[in-house]
């Protein structure tokens, strides 16, 4: 399995600085063999970003940061993934903390969301994390077991190659985010494994999870080389091309030490 290294731009880049964007990562891209990179705009710049990595011929992926579950209806303000598979996008991000936080998404909608996804043939990377309350009240791996059971219900074993998950601690994401420890990361990735064994066997074994909240220049090597942890997900520090190559030339490096 590559490592994955993939960035959510949440609410960020005009499609002008989208563009920009995927010329800068694209350069640096075809350099790292080794890495699965996935880019995930905004919805208005996804049309021009999929052209733009498939003129360039990048080994990126590009993904939505949300879907509906319906192919289409009275849903104002909503895409649905008819509409998204339309621009020929790779994946679909699903129950970002942030959608759960502030959209009132639930563990039942990132289900019909994962389902529907998975339906039209992408692939869905749904997004797991306890908040600080849970964290402390030692509840963290029981609320993450019930999120991806949820989230995955009515998943079929054929259809798992396409499911990824990042886990993402509420409490270390953005800009008032804490970063997590490695030791507790690695914890975490752990249980992950061991629900997706019990729900799947050992197909459970394939489905990529990666980590994301606060990965930054200083840590990002410490996340490496435990065999739960397949990828990075970064917001920020992945914002700009150069400092997105720092990450790639540090995660290169880790892994050399392992
Ligand atoms: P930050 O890396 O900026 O904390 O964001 C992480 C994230 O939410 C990725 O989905």
């Amino acid at each position: 399995m590559k490592f994955y290294l993939g960035t959510n731009w949440k609410m960020h880049k005009t499609v002008a600085e989208a563009l920009a964007y995927t010329e800068g990562l694209a350069h640096y891209a075809k350099d790292y063999p080794q890495f699965q990179f996935f880019i995930i705009p905004s919805y208005t710049a996804l049309w021009q970003v999929r052209q733009k990595v498939d003129a360039l011929g990048a080994p990126i992926w590009v993904g939505a940061q949300n879907t509906h579950w319906e192919d289409q209806g009275a849903f104002t303000g909503e895409i649905s993934p008819v509409q998204l598979k339309e621009i020929g996008l790779d994946l679909v991000e699903i129950g970002h903390s942030e959608r759960r936080q502030y959209y009132n998404e639930t563990d039942f909608t990132v289900n019909l969301k994962t389902l529907a996804a998975l339906k039209h043939g992408f692939k869905a990377l749904v997004c797991v994390g306890e908040n600080m309350d849970e964290k402390e009240h030692g509840a963290s791996k029981s609320k993450i077991a019930t999120q991806v059971q949820i989230a995955l219900n009515g998943v079929k074993a054929e259809d798992l190659p396409r499911v990824m998950i990042a886990y993402e601690p509420v409490w270390a994401i953005g800009e008032k985010g804490i970063p997590a420890e490695a030791p507790y990361v690695f914890e975490i990735h752990e249980s992950i494994r061991k629900t997706l064994c019990e729900l799947y066997g050992e197909q459970g074994r394939e489905v990529p999870i990666f980590f994301g909240g606060s990965v930054n220049l200083q840590n990002c090597q410490s996340y490496c080389g435990h065999p739960d942890v397949n990828g990075l997900f970064i917001g920020r520090t992945a914002w700009q091309p150069d400092s997105f190559h720092q990450v790639m030339d540090l995660v290169t490096d880790a892994w050399k030490n392992k």
